[in-house]
């Protein structure tokens, strides 16, 4: 039932705000001796310990689930001070990389039927890792195959296009970051700003949403436009490569997710005044060196948009040159849920304009449950 909306995909990113809702309730509550919030994720607590003492944690999915983890890699990272690697379901198998029974693989998918995941699944179960499964969807192959995991509980997605799993996914992962991470002394402030960001999130989602109007508007610029480039780095490299992705599946035009670290051992050389490129360059620990990634695509003469936190245009629109989508702004870690959203929108209403089918692209399958 798609209620008031003309799609599945648009009804989807509109419900963010009781899917993250859903997704954190019964899971942040108040703490034994102070009163200070903590985290409690019942499918993990009797193998925290364990996750803690492994020698590295490794993040399986591929597409948007795979994105979805590359977006909570950082927050993992500092938390649990375990190494994470990242891979590509289908990849882990032709490689057969190696697994060990001192590491964690964590398996991320919408659907948990995905036939690559569950072979890379099979495979790190055969080789004695402590496997857990993070889904949306109870009694799938997944959630019964791995040892232990997290339902993201954002309700049924329909659209093929994944959105509302996407930000629920990494609102699971953060929220597995601080059980993992513990309670250390050292990290309290830093959880306590975490905790409350989550809390907040869904109403920071909702002004997010607010842009819809804007991004049909950009959509209506960009729709006869053979491709876009989308760059971002830090907490965002992911937003770069999810934006994309659901730029591509959706509205059949090219997109292409570029980490701004690796502008100027390549891409760089096809930016013109044609191309249109999205920015993100909200405000975290790398923001000043966005700042420099923009003057350099403007020296190039990019047809730049620039995602920025709100009150930041002035400091990233070179000389007033350039279009600017205020967003939010959130925990650093947190704030990858909030810039996909534009994305999202976005997407949407490119596919819309340009007369594509949202909810089934064509050539694509919601569960791609062959190899
Ligand atoms: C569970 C209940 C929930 C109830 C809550 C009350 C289910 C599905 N969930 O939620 O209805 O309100 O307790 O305390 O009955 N698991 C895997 N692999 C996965 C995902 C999950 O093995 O990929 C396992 C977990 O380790 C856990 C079980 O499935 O044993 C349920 O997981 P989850 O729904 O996330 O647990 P709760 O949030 O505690
Ligand atoms: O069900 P899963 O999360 O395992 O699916 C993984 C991918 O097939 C999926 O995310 C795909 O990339 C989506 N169509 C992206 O929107």
């Amino acid at each position: 039932n798609k209620g008031k909306y003309k799609h599945y995909m648009q009804k989807e990113i509109h419900e963010q705000p009781e899917s993250l809702t859903t997704t954190m309730r019964g899971r942040l509550i108040r703490g034994g001796s102070c009163k200070s919030k903590t985290v409690l994720l019942g499918g993990l607590k009797d193998h925290l310990k364990t996750i803690r003492r492994s020698r590295r944690i490794i993040f399986v999915g591929c597409g948007t689930s795979y994105f979805a983890a590359l977006a909570a890699r950082p927050i993992v990272e500092e938390l649990s001070g375990v190494p994470v690697t990242m891979e590509v379901a289908s990849d882990l198998v032709d490689r057969q990389g190696p697994i060990y029974r001192e590491d964690t693989a964590v398996f991320v998918s919408q659907s948990g039927e995905t036939a690559d995941t569950l072979q890379a699944l099979d495979y790190a179960l055969e080789n004695g890792a402590l496997c857990v499964g993070i889904t949306n969807t109870v009694g799938s192959a997944l959630a019964r195959k791995t040892h232990c995991g997290v339902h993201i509980n954002a309700g049924c997605e329909i659209g093929v296009a994944s959105t509302k799993a996407y930000t629920s996914q990494i609102v699971v992962m953060a929220m597995l970051a601080l059980a993992v991470g513990g309670d250390m002394i050292s990290n309290e402030a830093r959880r306590e700003a975490i905790i409350d960001g989550l809390l907040d999130l869904p109403n920071k989602v909702k002004e997010v949403l607010k842009l819809d109007q804007e991004m049909k508007d950009l959509a209506e610029l960009l729709i006869n436009e053979q491709s876009l480039l989308v760059f971002g780095r830090g907490y965002n490299y992911a937003t770069a490569l999810e934006g994309a992705l659901k730029v591509k599946e959706v509205s059949l035009m090219h997109s292409e997710g570029i980490l701004a670290g690796e502008m100027k051992h390549g891409p760089l050389a096809l930016v013109d005044h044609n191309l249109p490129i999205v920015v993100i360059a909200t405000r975290d620990a790398c923001f000043s060196k966005q700042q420099s990634v923009i003057q350099q695509l403007h020296a190039r003469k990019g047809r730049l948009v620039v995602m920025c936190s709100e009150g930041d245009s002035a400091s990233v629109s070179v000389g007033g040159s350039c279009r600017v989508i205020e967003v939010p702004h959130v925990e650093d870690c947190l704030q990858p849920v909030v810039n996909i959203i534009p994305m999202q929108l976005l997407a949407y209403h490119l596919t819309v304009l340009r007369g594509h089918n949202v909810d089934q692209p064509r050539n694509l399958a919601k569960s791609v449950t062959t190899q």
